[in-house]
């Protein structure tokens, strides 16, 4: 098959973890026979440096033109203190995730065995922990308008809008994910106050009884937030709007040892995304230390989900498993000896290489 990929690095560690996956996405192309063909194209901070915009328009072009898009991370610190200015990397990630019209991001929350002890939870908390949080990553606060701060500078607004055919789409695709899995969706909100997340659980109402095989819970998203710390492993497919999305799946992530770990997928109208779901982390930049787990596994969700194969996912995740119960692993989850960027990714691709199909 031929895989077209664009690849944005973007900032900080994004451009080493890249490296990474995509070797090990090399690896797998080469061992199941597929022609990849791959596109390089800027974004973020990086690219306001150089064209002055977060997502120019010839990185659009390059993202709807190819099958999948593979991305690493975009911010740098010297403007996450700078709340007024008017070019930020972040508005990049916002305006590719608009104009793809990505609005599922699914986050899969997984333990794995061998690093239990990581995680700031009990090992018996967290064993067996295996859930996906949908995200709604195209509406609500982060998009809504009206939003900016008044001419005097002494009031702010943002607006949190839904409309029906958002929420609809969104949850139905939380039904056909919890439908092959354990069957079980938790609709998350905050319907005890806010409007939009009353019109959200009334048409999760009319759509759960569609789905008599499958159980609906409804949390408010502050029972979820603590929900998600003393019982993990109770969730199967969460699903909820933007901002919620934000906050929980950065919680979810720590529970299973290292944010580092998390990968996602974002899909919608056009070219899928596949990303981390941690950031820049610019305190590790160029050192060789980013654990490149999360990438490589955004990896595996772009050959499952974009490209349809199953076996090629499949072996990327055994290779992860193996690597992680071997200890050959970044400082964050490492034991005692800890192994570079670069030493972990080509301990993935030996293994691959190695790997009978
Ligand atoms: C994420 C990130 C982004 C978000 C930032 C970088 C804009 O935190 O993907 O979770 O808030 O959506
Ligand atoms: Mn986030």
């Amino acid at each position: 098959m031929n895989l077209n990929i664009a690849v944005l690095p973007g900032d900080g560690i994004g451009p080493e973890i890249m490296e990474q996956a995509i070797a090990v996405t090399n690896a797998i192309a080469n061992k199941f026979g597929h022609k990849i063909q791959l596109t390089y194209a800027i974004c973020g901070a990086d690219a306001i440096d150089k064209v002055g915009n977060p997502y120019p328009n010839a990185t659009h072009d390059v993202c709807m033109n190819n099958n999948a898009v593979l991305f690493g991370a975009i911010g740098n610190p010297k403007y996450d203190n700078n709340p007024t200015a008017t070019v930020r990397p972040e508005q990049g990630l916002l305006a590719m995730r608009k104009k793809l019209g990505l609005y599922a991001n699914i986050r899969p929350v997984k333990a794995f065995e061998t690093i239990l002890s990581k995680s700031p939870l009990r090992e018996e908390l967290v064993r067996d922990t295996d859930f996906l949080v949908i995200r709604e990553l195209t509406g609500g606060l982060y998009f809504g308008q009206p939003r900016g701060i008044s001419e005097d500078g002494n009031t702010a607004i943002d607006t949190c809008a839904y409309s029906r055919e958002e929420i609809e789409r969104i949850i139905q695709l939380a039904y056909s994910f919890a439908q092959k899995r354990r069957r079980k969706v938790t609709v998350v909100d905050k319907a005890n106050i806010l409007a939009t997340s009353q019109l959200w659980r009334k048409i999760a109402q009319e759509i759960a009884p569609k789905h008599p095989d499958i159980t609906t819970e409804y949390l408010f998203v502050d029972n979820a937030a603590m929900q998600l710390i003393q019982n993990p492993k109770t969730f199967d497919v969460l699903v909820t709007e933007n901002m919620f999305g934000d906050i929980l799946t950065d919680e979810a992530s720590v529970i299973t040892g290292s944010l580092g770990m998390l990968p996602s997928a974002s899909i919608g109208l056009h070219t899928s995304v596949f990303e981390p779901i941690h950031g820049s982390y610019p305190q590790a930049a160029g050192k060789n230390i980013a654990n490149p787990i999360a990438m490589v596994l955004s990896a595996a969700l772009m050959f499952e989900y974009a490209f349809n194969l199953n076996a090629e996912s499949q072996l990327i995740r055994q290779a992860v498993d193996a690597s992680i119960a071997n200890g050959i692993v970044t400082v964050d989850i490492a034991f005692d000896k800890s192994y570079t960027t670069t030493e972990v990714g080509q301990w993935l691709v030996n293994y691959i290489n190695k790997a009978t199909i």
